[in-house]
Parts: C-alpha cells; structure tokens; sequence
C-alpha cells in the first residue's frame, strides 16, 4: 500500500506515521526528517535546504523530487510506504504521480489529519519542547502555517477529486486516531 498522510504542521502525521510502521510493516518515509538530518550531517542537500527550513518556507522543488526519487527506489519501499510531508504542493503532487508512474506503483491512499488550530497551537508549543527544532519558534511556525494554508490546500482538492482523500479526525489520543485511520484503510482495501 503506498500512503500519502497530509495534515498541518503539527496535525501528528509524524505520530502517526511512527505507530501505523509497526501495524503495517510499511517504511516510514518522512521529508522534515530527511531534510533535518541532511542539514545536520551537513551534505550539499542539506545546507541548500537549511535556510529555507529555518524560515519556515519549503525547500525548493527540484531538492525535495531528487531526494524524493532516491528513497523510494530502495529496496524498502518497494511493497509500499508511508510517506509524511510530501506533496506540499501541486508542482510536487505531479512529480510524485510521475515518479510513481515510471515505477508503475500509483499512490492508492491520501489521508487527511484534521486538528482544530487551537489544539495545533498547543501541540506545536509542546514540540518545541520536546524536540527543539531549529524551525520551532513562534514566528516561523506561523509561517509553516501560512505556507501550509497557501500551497498544500490545494493539494488536498487534487487528491479529493481523483477519489482518493479521506479526512480523518485528528483529535484525542494518539491510539484513538491510529484506529480511525486504520479503519479507513481497511474498509477502502476491503471494498476495493
Ligand atoms: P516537517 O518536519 O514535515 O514539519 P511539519 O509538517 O511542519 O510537521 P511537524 O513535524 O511539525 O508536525 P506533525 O504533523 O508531524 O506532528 P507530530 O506528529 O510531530 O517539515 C519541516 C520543514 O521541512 C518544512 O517547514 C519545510 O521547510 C521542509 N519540508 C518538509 N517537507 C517538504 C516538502 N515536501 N517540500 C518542501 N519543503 C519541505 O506532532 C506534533 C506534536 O503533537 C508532538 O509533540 C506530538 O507528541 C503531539 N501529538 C501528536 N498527536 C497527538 C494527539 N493525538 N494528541 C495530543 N498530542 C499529539
């Protein structure tokens, strides 16, 4: 199965991601993870990605369907994925179907983490905490935000209109939301 989870910053895709590994023996492929760790490691991808991380706008296309490109022809990914953070916009949505396409293994599940903002506010502070990222601090959430509302809306009326969005409610307990979204999954795999 090859999944493209989408949500807020903050909405737990990244939670998400983590736990439904271990129920689906899936890859976790997460672009805010390879791109952080390519910064810190320092690679050319790393340091062309970091100031664009660290205003909390997207790293430019070209970088992220290269780096894209590279972890999913590995081995791992070959029996599906659990992609997190990418598309964020329709310019990359086309380059995943084309990607994908040549591979001849079309995405087959979007789903969708709606979180009340308020909600994400708290988590998002909570994060901070927890893991302070370079790209935490209040000014460039916002702008994480504001770059989420402009470029990956559309992304979410472009897989809804090739049938193949659910939203799933991203409130309560992690546990909670694993289930809501393993359901989803099942029901549209055993109705396909
Ligand atoms: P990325 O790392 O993808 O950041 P993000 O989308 O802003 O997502 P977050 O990691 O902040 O949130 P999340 O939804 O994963 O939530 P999480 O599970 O952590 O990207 C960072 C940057 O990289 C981008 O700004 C951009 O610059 C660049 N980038 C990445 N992809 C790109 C792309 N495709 N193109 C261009 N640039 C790209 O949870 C958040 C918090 O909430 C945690 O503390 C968690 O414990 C808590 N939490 C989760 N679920 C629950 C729950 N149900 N109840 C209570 N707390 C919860």
């Amino acid at each position: 199965m090859r999944i493209v989870l989408l949500g807020a910053p903050g909405s737990g895709k990244g939670t998400q991601a983590s736990l439904m590994v271990e129920r689906l023996g899936l890859p976790h492929i997460s672009t805010g993870v390879l791109l952080r760790s390519a910064a810190k490691r320092g690679t050319e991808l790393g340091l062309k990605a970091k100031s664009s991380i660290d205003r909390g706008e997207l790293v430019p296309d070209d970088i992220m369907s290269d780096m894209i490109e590279e972890r999913l022809s590995r081995n791992d990914a070959a029996d599906g994925f659990i992609l997190d953070g990418y598309p964020r916009n329709l310019a990359q949505a086309k380059s995943l179907d084309t990607m994908l396409e040549r591979f001849g293994q079309p995405v087959n599940e979007v789903i969708q983490i709606d979180v009340d903002p308020e909600q994400i506010s708290r988590r998002l502070a909570r994060l901070a905490k927890e893991q302070g990222r370079a790209d935490d601090n209040a000014e460039v959430v916002r702008n994480r935000t504001r770059v989420y509302y402009e470029q990956t809306a559309p992304v979410i009326d472009c897989y809804t209109g090739r049938g193949l969005l659910t939203h799933v409610l991203g409130d309560g307990e992690v546990g909670e939301v694993l289930e809501r979204i393993l359901s989803v999954l099942n029901m549209n795999h055993t109705s396909a």
